[in-house]
């Protein structure tokens, strides 16, 4: 029965919040797509949705749609998939309509936006996602579901019934206690990848033939390695550098989203992906010199 289902609303309409939004339209979950202006809420209506394509055929999927521009009911689900450093001024645009206390969910590369959330709105309740979800945007509005995967929610006592209420179709979500975990992996893994693909303009599977880029790769998983034992988080990194090896050869053909923010001059997570890892190092004490240049060499770019 869909009268008993909460109301969710998605910010962010790139790949990973669009492959939600046509989920949960197939699958009956009330959902409200979130655009950042009128004039994208325009497009998307000219567009007449999402076109998805997500086991093989492509299909059209009417949705729900509201510009963050514009006053509307209040929100008390937010699932937030805009990049990390959109997150906090998109959040700030529709505070007005977020309940006291709404739930919010983080599904987005990088750490570090949920402390900036709850400056801003101390009130909220803000849970971390992480997905190995395989989508893109072959252009606006649209989503291909290239590969499943799975996804782990958690950060309060509420994860078990955001988890069951964001399980739509093959999509499942699985509560998890130690979400710290599989966010501190996700970070080092695009702490590995992201920043040197974006340097040497390459895709992920390359840096594995470029010498001095493995180099890198490796200094900067055991400059990680170093933070370990002051993170409290058990065995959090053990088989870590296999892990990342792993995802570059399994995502051997991708370019990672850092190369392509950077391509097209959008700001990068940078700040949310090594310099996280930085500022909690220096907070420790650690010296990271490798994972320091990287962020030097990134921030130098033009647009960033
Ligand atoms: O940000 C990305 O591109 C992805 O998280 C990953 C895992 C590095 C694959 O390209």
């Amino acid at each position: 029965m869909t009268s008993h289902r909460s109301h969710w609303h998605i910010l962010g309409a790139g790949a990973i919040g669009s492959l939600w939004a046509s989920y949960a339209v197939k699958h009956d979950l009330p959902t409200t797509l979130l655009l950042r202006s009128d004039e994208r809420l325009s497009q998307f209506k000219m567009a007449g949705g999402i076109l998805a394509t997500l086991a093989g055929s492509a299909e059209l999927l009417p949705l729900a749609a509201e510009s963050c521009e514009q006053n509307g009911p209040p929100i008390a689900r937010l699932l937030l998939t805009t990049k990390a450093p959109d997150s906090l001024s998109a959040v700030a645009s529709i505070s007005p309509r977020l309940a006291s206390g709404a739930c919010v969910v983080l599904l987005q590369n990088g750490l570090g936006v949920r402390e900036e959330l709850l400056k801003l709105r101390p009130d909220l309740q803000c849970y971390h996602a992480v997905t190995t979800e395989g989508a893109f945007r072959p252009a606006p509005f649209q989503v291909v579901h290239a590969g499943r995967g799975r996804t782990l929610l958690g950060g309060g006592s509420n994860d078990k019934a955001l988890a069951r209420e964001l399980s739509v179709g093959p999509l499942v979500v699985t509560p998890d206690p130690n979400i710290e975990q599989a966010l501190w992996r996700k970070l080092i893994i695009n702490c590995a990848i992201n920043p040197l693909t974006a340097l040497y303009r390459c895709r992920n599977g390359e840096l594995l033939d470029n010498p001095q880029a493995l180099q890198q790769l490796h200094g900067v998983i055991d400059e990680a390695l170093c933070l370990a034992p002051h993170l409290q988080l058990g065995d959090v990194f053990d088989g870590l550098r296999e892990q990342v090896l792993d995802v570059v050869a399994n995502t051997a053909l991708n370019r990672s989203s850092m190369l392509q923010d950077i391509e097209s001059g959008r700001r990068s997570e940078i700040d949310y992906i090594t310099g996280y890892l930085c500022r909690v190092a220096e907070q420790h004490g650690i010296a990271m010199p490798i994972n320091r240049q990287l962020l030097e060499q990134l921030k130098a770019l033009p647009g960033q």
